[in-house]
């Protein structure tokens, strides 16, 4: 009984240290995540002073957006459903947006000639998710539940 108890009583101490590390591992690595409180109306002044030049007043893109020019850069894709944002979760836009494509697909050991410019200098991180959430907010129901899907895995991988 006495070697019964002190097993599972060192058990518990190695597993408590476990979750201690895991949660401060985890702690440190999350993945970025939308806040509770969004404001979608500051979100879409934002994005026609900042992004709809190239994704366009309407959120339909530039054309021929899936043609790279000469230099090798694509054209600004859409973010309405004919685009591919809404196949991405919430953590890759914000960081793609916070840091720009160039440094974002670097950090996944990808050399990429962006032409989607960091606004880390520009918009806050808050002013970054009401983007996002306007963005969002035009989407289809269905849309928007695909995408709150990719974002739930992305917080479960921790990326
Ligand atoms: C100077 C033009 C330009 C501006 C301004 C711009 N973008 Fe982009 N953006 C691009 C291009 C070009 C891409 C295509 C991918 C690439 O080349 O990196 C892109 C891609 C993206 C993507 C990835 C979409 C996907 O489907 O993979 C997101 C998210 C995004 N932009 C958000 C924004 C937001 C939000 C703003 C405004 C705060 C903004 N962009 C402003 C040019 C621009």
């Amino acid at each position: 009984m006495m070697r019964f108890l002190f097993g599972s009583g060192a058990i518990a101490i190695v597993f408590g240290a476990v979750v201690f590390l895991f949660g401060t591992l985890g702690a440190e690595a999350a993945p970025p995540k939308q806040p509770d409180t969004v404001d979608i109306a500051a979100g879409e002044l934002l994005y026609s002073e900042n992004c709809a030049a190239c994704h366009g007043g309407n959120l339909e893109g530039q054309t021929d957006w899936q043609r790279a020019g000469e230099d090798g850069v694509l054209p600004a894709p859409p973010h309405d459903e004919t685009g591919h944002t809404w196949h991405h979760g919430d953590a890759l836009l914000f960081t793609y947006t916070r840091i720009g494509g160039k440094a974002a697909l670097a950090a996944n050991g990808m050399e990429f000639n962006s032409g989607m410019p960091g606004f880390s200098e520009v918009l806050s991180d808050e002013e970054i998710w009401d983007v996002l959430a306007y963005i969002k907010s035009t989407w289809s129901e269905r849309i928007q539940e695909v995408q709150g899907v990719r974002t739930q895995s992305e917080q479960l991988r921790g990326k």
